[in-house]
């Protein structure tokens, strides 16, 4: 039997409505599950700038832009289940070309500090850009926090996953041999952020990548009543520009010691010469073997819990010392001291020239890699 005219058309227009609710239903699955990828602008040289957001199963979200590889927000619930964003940045491009001190940023070559910016490889004297007081930090002026990195979606069964890449040339910011560096993100289905780190190197060179994620818990005010955790018995004792002298030192009996959870605001006034409040590298127990336990902390008010592991030997605990209430980030939350805390992953400050701390030089034939997780909770 022939079918008719209108049986024809109505037959098209069911199909047609099919393919809109085929279309809406995957396009809300997207947003429930995977990797959405957006324009966030351009840089001053007029680099275009993506933005890609990360939802895992339980609805986890993270978002990483391509300039600088930064982690801009991450979305988890409270204890009652209301989701918000506990981490600082901007929600535009310019929030973060106007300048800022690395929120959520991919931090190199070098992260922290070198001495005057001076280090000796291989027989050659080599000078870097001094850009905090006497010494050079986080990889000096333009340091891999100000790269537009190439970004590519990638498969992962561990849940949405993300891939950037950066080729830094020979004589980037002083330090010598071309660097090429991987950083993978993963918002994994056990609600971490995962972020895994390769590179290799033509020349000697150190390298010391890390994030500087600045956390705040529950969406505003500071952070000094939050319980820390530091999986740490040793730190690298600094001289008053925060380089290291060299030694390690026990933290028992100082008010350092978060070998026992407790409020970062306990002990921060009774900090020797730096009221300010931490700004010190731990040495992790057992650290930089494997991924590692370094650090839990727990906001009692919402009940968020985030617990740091990482492959490293070092964690820099940062409590946000320098916001001064200029910068105004996602959600209009002004930024002020002691408004975050940072765990920065890291071998120790100034490592190239302190020949008795773990090596940071990555020699041709070698591939540097590096895993941090940070995984997040409520209790
Ligand atoms: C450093 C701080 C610095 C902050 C922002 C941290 O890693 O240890 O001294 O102010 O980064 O640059």
């Amino acid at each position: 039997m022939k079918p008719t005219a209108s049986k024809m058309v109505a037959v098209a227009a069911v199909m047609a409505l099919g393919a809109m609710f085929m279309s809406s239903v995957s396009s809300e699955a997207a947003e429930k599950q995977g990797v959405v990828k957006s324009a966030f602008g351009k840089t001053t040289d007029g680099a275009a700038v993506d933005l890609y957001t990360l939802t895992n199963k339980s609805g986890i979200v993270a978002k990483i832009t391509s300039y600088g590889a930064i982690l801009t927000e991450v979305h988890t619930p409270d204890r009652t289940g209301k989701k918000g964003n506990i981490v600082f940045g901007f929600d535009n491009i310019e929030g973060y070309l106007k300048g800022h001190p690395y929120f959520g940023a991919t931090v190199g070559r070098v992260a922290n500090r070198i001495a005057k910016g001076k280090f000796t490889l291989e027989g050659k004297e080599y000078s870097l850009a001094v850009n905090n007081g006497p010494n050079s930090l986080h990889g000096g002026i333009k340091g891999f926090d100000k790269a537009v990195w190439k970004a590519s979606v990638v498969k992962s069964g561990d849940g949405p996953s993300v891939k950037f890449t950066h080729h830094s040339p020979d004589g980037d910011e002083g330090y010598p041999g071309a660097v090429d560096v991987t950083v993978v993100y993963t918002l994994t289905n056990k609600n971490s952020v995962r972020i895994e780190y390769t590179a290799t190197s033509t020349k000697a060179t150190p390298i010391n990548l890390t994030n500087h994620t600045y956390f705040n818990l529950r969406g505003e005010g500071d952070v000094l009543g939050y319980e820390m955790l530091i999986n740490a018995d040793n730190y690298t004792p600094v001289d008053d520009t925060l380089i290291p002298t060299g030694s390690i030192s026990a933290v028992k009996g100082t008010p350092l010691d978060f070998t026992y959870p407790h409020a970062i605001g306990e002990h921060i006034k009774e900090l020797p010469g730096d009221p300010n409040g931490y700004d010190h590298n731990y040495v992790i127990n057992g650290g930089g073997k494997g991924l590692t336990l370094t650090a839990r902390c727990y906001d009692p008010q919402s009940g968020r819990v985030v617990e740091m592991q990482t492959t490293e030997p070092g964690v820099q605990f940062y409590t946000g010392n320098f916001l001064d209430g200029t910068l105004t980030g996602v959600g209009g939350f002004n930024y002020q001291i002691h408004d975050a805390f940072c765990l920065e992953a890291q071998h120790y400050p100034d490592s190239i020239n302190h020949p008795n701390f773990p090596s940071c030089v990555l020699r041709p034939g070698q591939k540097y890699h590096q895993v941090t997780e940070y995984t997040f909770s409520t209790k």
